[in-house]
């Protein structure tokens, strides 16, 4: 994490729950962090775990029954945007602003702007693409008609479509997936953002499209020196893109930090895990991938204790599952974990002295982490029987697509050789 410098975007302990019949969905349940002007902060963790609608959050745009019950979002000299109409002060938490409010407006597209996780709902499909651009312009700038059009073709081109001034007059359908995701780029890029979201830009393309689609992205941030909020699945993606990086679990931040430490030295077991699923040019060939054990709970069903332990490898009773750890720095990044605590680090030497050593990644009896579970996981229950026994591969385990071979979780494995990946900005 970059020290010193006041950070463009500081997301302070959100809280974002969707209240609905059924009970509370504490889908953001106390997460912060921050964005560094024109650096890219790279947004990890499994489906569910909350990114979207952390992202969501940030603009003001969670949808009903959903509301920021707790935090604050600062944003820092706010004034320095042309596109912000409001007070001049040093600092703005946007919390506090009516969402549907005349400075929200102003900040939403103009100071701050998204590319949705699917463009294809969220283009209309019956207006143009030259529509919905230009309107999007309309909403900030006060240009003339001609000078809305030429600003929306100077934007199509500049995201690498050809024939720009024919695709404005065509409807969202009639373009492929990566021509849509540039046409949604171009319009989230109508006015200059300073902090761009990018929700899973690149799921639904192929490989070659994906890449030039982060390659389009980091050109526009060295023209234009905005920050990206890149949220992805795909670690290989945020090793390619990211400064920093914040690790999501079950609404939570579990770890954060500087992207080549994250990668290196991981430190929360979840990290750990995520990054042994990812597949290595080192890996020997015809060798499954190691999953991450059990499936991420529903947030109505939030464990009591740390999130992550009912599936935690390194899982310790009477602590992990009772406690809630907090966020504490661990080297050259924040993680949340008792592993590193002073409460843990006890624990350990306790049972360490009381039995034979487990080592930190070894299993614990399966007995023993099912009794701390709120309820079992499906792949805890299939496993079972199989406690000591080697085990099988097991279907609707939790992690990669496909994936079915239980974990082999070790201790203080780093992500994968740090030559695999491209050097980020710091090396
Ligand atoms: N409208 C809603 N009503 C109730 N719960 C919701 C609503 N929208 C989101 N949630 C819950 O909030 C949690 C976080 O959802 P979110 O969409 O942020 O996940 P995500 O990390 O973006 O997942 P994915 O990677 O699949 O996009 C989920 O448990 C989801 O069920
Ligand atoms: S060791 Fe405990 S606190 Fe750390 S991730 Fe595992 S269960 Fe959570
Ligand atoms: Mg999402």
């Amino acid at each position: 994490m970059e020290q010193g410098h006041k950070p463009f975007l500081s997301v302070r302990d959100l809280h974002t729950h969707f209240i609905t019949d059924e009970g509370i969905v504490r889908a953001i349940d106390g997460v912060s962090f921050d964005i560094a002007a024109g650096k890219t902060l790279g947004v990890v963790g499994e489906s569910g775990c909350g990114k979207s609608v952390t992202a969501r959050s940030i603009l003001r745009i969670v949808e009903h029954p959903g509301r920021i019950v707790e935090g604050e979002i600062l944003l820092s000299n706010p004034s320095a945007d042309p596109d912000y109409h409001g007070p001049d002060v040093p600092e703005l938490d946007l919390v506090r602003l009516k969402a549907d409010g005349p400075q929200m407006r102003s900040i939403r597209g103009g100071v701050i702007s998204l590319i949705f996780q699917e463009p294809m709902t969220s283009f209309s499909p019956v207006h143009t693409i030259g529509n919905q651009i230009t309107e999007a312009i309309r909403l900030h700038r006060r240009y003339t008609k001609q000078d809305t059009r030429d600003r929306a073709i100077a934007l199509l081109k500049q995201v690498g479509m050809s024939r720009p001034q024919e695709r404005l007059d065509e409807y969202p359908v009639q373009l492929s997936g990566g021509l849509r995701q540039r046409a949604m780029i171009a319009m989230a890029l109508a006015c200059d953002p300073s902090l761009l979201i990018a929700d899973e830009p690149t799921t639904a393309l192929d490989v070659t499209t994906q890449s030039q689609i982060l390659e389009l992205l980091r050109e526009l941030q060295q023209e234009n020196g905005m920050a990206i909020m890149l949220i992805t699945h795909d670690l290989g993606v945020i090793a390619e893109m990211a400064d920093d990086v914040v690790v999501m679990y079950l609404g939570r931040v579990v770890e954060r930090g500087n992207v080549n430490a994250i990668f290196d030295t991981p430190k929360h077991p979840y990290t750990r895990a995520l990054l042994r699923s990812i597949p290595s040019v080192y890996a020997p060939s015809r060798v499954m991938l190691p999953t991450i054990s059990g499936t991420i709970p529903h947030p109505y069903n939030r464990p009591v204790g740390c999130p992550f332990h009912p599936r935690c490898p390194d899982f310790m009773p009477g602590i992990c599952d009772t406690h809630e750890p907090q966020p504490i720095e661990v080297g050259e990044q924040e993680t949340s974990c008792f592993l590193y605590s002073e409460r843990g680090q006890r624990a350990r030497a306790a049972r360490a002295g009381e039995r034979p050593a487990l080592s930190a990644g070894q299993r614990i009896p399966r007995s023993e982490r099912r009794r701390a579970a709120t309820r079992p996981t499906a792949d805890q229950e299939g496993d079972e029987a199989n406690d000591d026994a080697d085990r099988e591969p097991a279907s609707g385990s939790g992690g990669a697509p496909g994936g079915t071979k239980p974990p082999q979780i070790l201790p203080h494995l780093p992500g994968f050789p740090a030559e695999s990946r491209r050097a980020g900005p710091g090396g």
